[in-house]
C-alpha cells in the first residue's frame, strides 16, 4: 500500500467527526430560539469551523479513496458531489448565518436542508461501505433476484446458460455477488459482469476449465475458507455442479441451447434432476420457526462420539440435522439419544444406514421433524407407524425400503407431509394407484429414479 491509498483508508474513520460535528452544531442552533440556551450562540462559530475543516479533510482523504477501484463508480461519484455540496453549504452557512438569524423560518429551513445534505451524504457513504440498502434490507424485502421461479417446459429447448446456469447462480450467488453487494468485487447477476471477472480476473478458463475462479472456488473442499458458497449457505446441488461443469467444459457460451450442447447420459440425468427440484418443489417458503437455543456443546460430543453427524439447518436457525451414516453403537440407542433433543432436530437422516424396522420406536418423539429419509434401509411398516405422530413431517424418503401400501396409507392425512418418495418398495401397481386416488396433500413419487436420488445427495457431503 502506498501513501496516497493510506491516506485514503482513513476516510472512513475522519468521516464521522465533520457528521457529529454538524449534527451537534444544528441541534445546538436549533436549541438558541430558547432564552435558556441562547448563549449557545457565542459558540457555534467556533465548532461550524472546526466541522469544516474536519469536513475538508474528509473530501481530501475521500478523494484519494476513490482513486482506489470501486465496482461501484456512479456511486461513488454521487457521493463526492454531495459531499462536495454539503462542504460547501456548511461553508456557506457559516459566512451568512449572523443575517440569517434575523428571518426566523429562513433559518428554520436553512438547518433542516443542512440536516438533509448531510443525512444523504452519510447515507451514500454507508451504501458505499456496506452496500446498497443495506439501511433498508431489515425493513423491505429488496431481495428479488432469488425469487424467480423457473419456467422450462422441454429441457433441451433451454438455454444453458440463461435458463440453468444464471439460474443457479441467482439462487446461490447473487445474494453477495449481485447489485447489492459485491463480495471480492464480484458481481454474478448478469453476463457481462461475470464475462468481465472479479478481483482475481479471469472466472472461466475456457482453454483449461479447471483453472477459472469460478469452478476452482465451488470445487474447493467445504472447510476451506475460500470455498463458494461460504460452507453456512445453501450449497450447488450435485446436478447443479455437474451442469456447470459441463457448460464451461462446452465453451461457456452464452446463447447456446440444451441441444446444441449435445449433452451424454450423465448431463441428461442432471438435467433431468435440475428439473424436477426445480419445479416439483413449491418456491422455498421461508419458515417461522420458533427460536431455540442453540444444542448444548456437552450434548453435541456426546451424539457426535456415537456417530451422529450435526449440521445446522440454516445460517440463523439452532435447529439441526442429524446424520446418522457412521453410528458407532446400536442404531436403537442412537436413536434413544436422538430423542432427548427432539426440540433441535427437524431432518433426520439414515439413508442407507443398518437401520432395521423396530429400532424406530421412538421416532415419534421427534415431533418437530420435517423431513426424514429411511431410504434403502431394512425399515417396514412399523417405522411407518411411529411416523405417523410426526405432524410437522413434510419430506419422507422411503425408497428401496420393505414398506407396504398399508403402512403408508396411514401416513397420508399428515396434515404437512407434501412428498413421500417410495419407488422400490413393496407397493403393486395396484395398490400404487389405489393411494393415489387418496386425497391427501402428500404427492407420491414412484417414478424415475433420479428425483429421489437428487434430494438425496443434496446434503451429503462430510461425514467426518
Ligand atoms: C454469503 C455470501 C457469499 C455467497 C452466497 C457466495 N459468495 Fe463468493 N465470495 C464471498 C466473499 C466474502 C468473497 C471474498 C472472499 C474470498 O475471496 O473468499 C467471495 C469471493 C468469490 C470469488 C472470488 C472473486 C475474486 O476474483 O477474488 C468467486 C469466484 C466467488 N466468490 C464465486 C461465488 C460463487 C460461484 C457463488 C455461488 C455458487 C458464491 N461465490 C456465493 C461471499 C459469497
Amino acid at each position: 500500500m502506498n501513501l496516497i491509498e493510506l491516506i485514503g483508508r482513513f476516510h472512513p474513520i475522519l468521516v464521522h467527526l465533520p457528521i457529529g460535528i454538524f449534527v451537534l452544531v444544528i441541534v445546538m442552533d436549533g436549541l438558541t430560539r430558547f432564552d435558556k440556551f441562547a448563549y449557545f450562540s457565542a459558540s457555534i462559530r467556533l465548532i461550524l469551523g472546526i466541522g469544516i475543516v474536519s469536513a475538508i479533510l474528509s473530501l481530501v482523504t475521500g478523494y484519494t479513496l476513490s482513486l482506489e477501484e470501486s465496482n461501484n463508480q456512479d456511486l461513488v461519484d454521487n457521493h463526492q458531489w454531495t459531499a462536495i455540496g454539503t462542504t460547501a453549504l456548511f461553508t456557506a452557512y457559516y459566512f451568512l448565518r449572523q443575517k440569517l438569524i434575523a428571518k426566523r423560518l429562513a433559518h428554520t429551513y436553512t438547518l433542516l436542508l443542512l440536516l438533509v445534505m448531510l443525512a444523504w451524504t452519510g447515507h451514500q457513504g454507508g451504501s458505499l461501505t456496506h452496500g446498497e440498502g443495506f439501511l433498508t434490507e431489515g425493513i423491505f424485502e429488496t431481495k428479488t433476484a432469488t425469487e424467480t421461479q423457473l419456467n422450462i417446459k422441454d429441457i433441451n429447448q433451454a438455454l444453458v446458460y440463461k435458463d440453468l446456469v444464471q439460474y443457479t447462480l441467482n439462487q446461490k450467488c447473487v445474494q453477495c455477488h449481485g447489485a447489492e453487494k459485491q463480495k471480492g468485487k464480484l458481481r454474478l447477476d448478469d453476463l457481462t459482469w461475470i464475462k468481465a471477472g472479479g478481483k482475481n480476473g479471469n472466472l472461466i478458463n475456457t482453454s483449461n476449465p479447471a483453472d477459472g475462479e469460478l469452478i476452482k472456488r465451488i470445487l474447493m473442499d467445504d472447510i476451506e475458507e475460500h470455498h463458494m458458497p461460504p460452507k453456512e449457505k445453501t450449497q450447488l446441488t450435485d446436478a447443479e455442479l455437474v451442469i456447470l461443469q459441463w457448460w464451461i467444459n462446452a465453451g461457456a457460451s452464452f446463447d447456446k441451447s440444451v441441444a446444441a450442447l449435445t449433452p451424454d447420459a450423465k448431463v441428461m440425468k442432471a438435467l433431468a434432476s435440475f428439473k424436477a427440484e426445480n419445479q416439483n418443489q413449491e418456491k422455498a417458503i421461508i419458515k417461522t420457526r420458533e427460536s431455540i437455543k442453540p444444542l448444548e456443546k456437552k450434548i453435541q460430543e456426546k451424539l457426535e462420539k456415537m456417530g451422529w453427524v450435526i449440521s445446522p439447518v440454516a445460517s440463523d436457525d439452532n435447529h439441526i440435522r442429524l446424520t446418522g451414516y457412521n453410528i458407532e453403537i446400536s442404531l436403537k440407542d442412537a436413536l434413544a439419544s436422538a430423542a432427548e433433543i427432539s426440540e433441535h432436530v427437524i431432518e433426520l437422516k439414515l439413508s442407507f444406514s443398518a437401520l432395521q424396522d423396530n429400532d424406530l420406536n421412538n421416532l415419534s418423539k421427534l415431533k418437530n421433524l420435517e423431513k426424514l429419509w429411511l431410504d434403502h434401509t431394512g425399515i417396514a411398516d412399523n417405522a411407518l407407524k411411529q411416523a405417523t405422530a410426526l405432524n410437522n413431517l413434510e419430506y419422507l424418503n422411503i425408497v428401496g425400503t420393505k414398506t407396504t401400501a398399508s403402512g403408508v396409507k396411514n401416513l397420508m392425512n399428515l396434515p404437512k407431509l407434501k412428498m413421500i418418495y417410495l419407488q422400490g418398495t413393496k407397493i403393486t401397481a395396484e395398490e400404487k394407484l389405489a393411494l393415489e386416488s387418496i386425497k391427501s396433500n402428500a404427492k407420491l413419487y414412484f417414478g424415475d429414479s433420479m428425483k429421489s436420488a437428487i434430494t438425496d445427495t443434496l446434503f451429503v457431503k462430510k461425514a467426518e
